[in-house]
């Protein structure tokens, strides 16, 4: 069976990597790609392949209108939600790579995508090596009750914290909160300077010419500390593989889940 994506957002950076990846896998057919600038073209054009004849569109509504199994979210923040609540109530799964989303947006899309029986696979990182690191913190995390995460992007991200880093502290929110010595409360000087507490986590984030995407997650024990670190590069490469794994697997799915482990085997 073939799976009919619709992939919001197919001619950014991210997008476009997905685009030529599901362009090139023999078991998706690449049906609408949104994008406001480039609406009436085929992506073929906009991209460079040859032969690759996907029409975009100016608005999700637009792309519903070809029947889509999956809608991949690949936009902004401002519009993920919207274009999430519309692609379920159109009767599509979701994967959902934008960053930005919050706790109570995705509460709200669960509550959405229960109704319509249809799964959202929100995905904060599709690199293999992030999604490592989440696995890994969260078993450090049971043996080590002080940690905080670090995130680093480049200077025009404007998103913080990464969805990386958000979703790891929603991970280890489930294992337990971070222990914090000197209560938020109690703290001499500016409450800002120990970042933002995130379920259970306190959370930093870097902003500067530089950086791609990555995390850290420090643990912290007297007298030794474990460092565990994800660092993507400046191409897109590293979030396709992941991609396409959660474009396959999400029509197993009901409601909402975060991480591409959920579908994955460890
Ligand atoms: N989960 C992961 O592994 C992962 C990896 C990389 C990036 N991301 C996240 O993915 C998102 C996209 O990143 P990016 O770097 O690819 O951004 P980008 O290069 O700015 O691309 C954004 C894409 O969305 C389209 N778009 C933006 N606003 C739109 C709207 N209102 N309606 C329709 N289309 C719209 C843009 O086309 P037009 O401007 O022509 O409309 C473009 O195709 C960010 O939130 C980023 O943090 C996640």
């Amino acid at each position: 069976m073939t799976i009919r994506v619709c992939l919001a957002g197919a001619t950014g950076w991210a997008g476009s990597a997905l685009s030529r990846g599901i362009f090139a896998a023999p078991d998706m057919e690449l049906v609408a790609g949104i994008s406001r600038s480039q609406a009436g073209k085929v992506l073929g054009d906009v991209l460079g392949v040859e032969g690759f004849a996907a029409p975009i569109f100016a608005t999700i509504a637009e792309g519903l209108e070809t029947k889509p199994d999956v809608v991949v979210e690949y936009t902004k923040p401002d519009v993920a939600k919207a274009n999430t609540l519309s692609a379920l109530r159109g009767g599509a799964h979701v994967v959902v790579g934008t960053s930005g989303l919050g706790e109570g947006d995705y509460r709200e899309i669960d509550q959405v995508a229960q109704e319509a029986r249809r799964g959202v696979l929100a995905v904060g990182n599709f690199a293999l090596t992030a999604v490592l690191l989440q696995k890994f913190a969260e078993i450090a995390a049971r043996y080590i009750p002080h940690w905080e995460i670090i995130d680093y992007a480049h200077a025009g991200k404007v998103d913080a914290p990464s969805g990386t880093a958000r979703e790891l502290a929603e991970r280890l929110s489930r294992v337990r909160e971070s222990q914090l010595d000197v209560p938020l409360e109690t703290m001499q000087g500016p409450k800002e300077s120990r970042g933002v507490r995130l379920n259970g986590s306190q959370v930093h984030s870097v902003r500067l010419p530089g950086y791609v995407i990555s995390v850290d997650a420090i643990f912290g024990m007297p007298d030794q500390k474990l460092v565990i670190r994800h660092e993507s590069g400046t191409s897109a490469e590293p979030y396709v593989s992941g991609a396409l794994l959660a474009i396959r697997k999400v029509s197993g799915l009901v409601g909402v889940h975060r991480g591409l482990d959920r579908v994955m085997e460890f």
